[in-house]
């Protein structure tokens, strides 16, 4: 017996619309990231201003005093032992810059928690713009996110150090 013309049609369109269906599941195993089509991969944008969020976020000692209070921001003070004991910030914890990738990758001395954001102080040279952060408090906050331990915190940095801290006369202590 032979298949009436309009059974083979049907047959023909059958099997074409499962092979489209292949392709499809072709092409999505062959993109295995997960990344939508037409959303281009960010092309390195050499020194152009980036649009993303900042990685670090420098904040004025106004600004820093509602993280303090807001209870879920380690002060990370990175100057020198012997300049947190004589003052720092009320609450700072004390990792001189030197040693915070040594703490972050083997836990001595004590890294912050990873559950807490973390803002990195240091105190400016002499003659330094009060408006921005020191590059050691911004590149030693980098720190915590290129290493991968500290994902979903944010990082701060406080625009002209301890000193603006001092300036506006909030909350120091020594130890
Ligand atoms: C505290 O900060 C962490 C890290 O950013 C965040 O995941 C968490 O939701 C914050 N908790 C509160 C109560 O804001």
């Amino acid at each position: 017996m032979a298949l009436s013309r309009k059974a083979l049609a049907t047959v023909a369109v059958a099997v074409l619309l499962l092979c489209a269906g292949c392709a499809e599941a072709g092409k999505k195993k062959a993109n295995p990231g997960g990344r939508k089509p037409g959303r281009k991969p960010k092309p390195s944008n050499g020194n152009k201003p980036s649009k993303r969020a900042p990685d670090v976020l420098t904040v004025t000692a106004a600004m820093a005093l509602d993280l303090l209070n807001a209870k879920n921001t380690t002060f990370l003070d990175i100057r020198s032992d012997t300049d947190f004991a004589a003052s720092h910030i009320a609450g700072a914890v004390s990792i001189p810059k030197n040693l915070v990738r040594q703490a972050i990758n083997s836990g001595k001395p004590k890294p912050p928690p990873t559950n807490k954001n973390i803002l990195c102080y240091s105190a400016p040279a002499a003659g330094a713009k009060a408006s921005t952060a020191t590059d050691e408090a911004l590149a030693t906050c980098l720190y915590f996110m290129s290493s991968g331990k500290y994902p979903d915190i944010k990082l701060y940095a406080l625009a002209g150090g301890f000193p603006m801290w001092q300036a506006a006369g909030y909350a120091t202590e020594s130890s």
